[in-house]
């Protein structure tokens, strides 16, 4: 485990950050009464490296919220391997998976889960005390992540004296002030208006461009069209893998429940129907 005393630039790694493997989360497994079983995800095989952005996007009810939790180690899958920066997350402790979640991971969800009763830097270097940095040196690094979001000159203000667009720019500090390398979003727009979302959109991509690698959760086509490679979710499985202006080859791959190609984007980004 690295120490959370760092800097604020993300690790480089060879390693895939995401190596999901024949994924399956069955709810209601304990319940007697099978009809309350939802098996959410039904064989998910994802790969996430090092720096990439990307984009998960589906309907309501399709499964990306247990896909985001089992990613970021907050639940566990039913079946099928997870594999964290090379790391099986079952082979893991609860004290080791914690220290995932709050150290390499920065969670950012669409209600900023901010507390009320502290002001904006307080918020942010929350993380930082769970990690067991000092308090001498948390202020400091509070307000370097306070400063990446632009917010610099809000540091002392509380949620309710904030913006809904600012609110969300502090949960962003405060997902990066232990310098994950990975930034889980959970529809961290949903709450927000146009020009806020799109200033939010710029923040991820100067994230992103930093190294960092960013998987995002939404179900806004125009959001997931900020990341530079969209995974389509439907009734539990992977449906789509769409690298954003890849150059040539692998600009877009639907998948069919056997695994078969059925559709492609053009470069010009309209579908085709491809021959199975
Ligand atoms: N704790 C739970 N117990 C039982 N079923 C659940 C639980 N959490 C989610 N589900 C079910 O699993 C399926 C996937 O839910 P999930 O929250 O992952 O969807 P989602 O794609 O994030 O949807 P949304 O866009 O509405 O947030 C849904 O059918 C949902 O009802
Ligand atoms: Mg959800």
């Amino acid at each position: 485990m690295s120490s959370p005393d760092v800097a604020l630039t993300a690790p480089m790694s060879s390693t895939p950050v995401v190596d999901m493997r024949a994924i399956w989360k069955t709810y209601g497994m304990g319940r007697k009464d099978s009809a309350v079983r939802v098996d959410a995800l039904r064989g998910v095989s994802l790969t996430v490296e090092q720096g990439e952005y990307t984009a998960i996007i589906g309907p309501s009810g399709s499964g990306k919220s247990t896909l985001m939790h089992i990613i970021g180690c907050l639940d566990t899958p039913t079946s099928g391997t997870y594999l964290i920066d090379g790391e099986d997350a079952s082979d893991l402790t609860e004290q080791d998976l914690a220290d995932i979640r709050n150290i390499r991971i920065g969670f950012v969800f669409q209600q900023f889960n901010l507390l009320s009763s502290l002001n904006a830097w307080r918020n942010v270097e929350l993380p930082l005390a769970y990690a067991g940095v000092p308090a001498s040196k948390r202020r400091a690094r509070a307000m370097e992540a306070l400063e990446v979001v632009g917010l610099t000159d809000r540091a002392s203000h509380k949620p309710g004296e904030l913006s809904g667009g600012q609110q969300q720019r502090v949960a962003v500090a405060r997902a990066l002030v232990n310098n994950p390398s990975l930034i889980l979003a959970d529809e961290p727009t949903g709450n927000l208006d146009s020009v806020s979302t799109a200033d939010m959109l710029t923040l991820f991509g100067t994230l992103n461009a930093e190294g960092r690698t960013i998987i995002l959760i939404t179900h806004d086509p125009d959001v997931a069209a900020s990341a530079r490679r969209v995974v389509q979710v439907r009734d539990g499985c992977i449906t789509a893998d769409h690298v954003v202006g890849a150059a040539g080859g692998r600009s877009y791959v639907t998948l069919g429940s056997d695994g078969s190609t059925d559709a492609q984007v053009r470069p010009d980004g309209a579908m085709s129907e491809v021959a199975r």
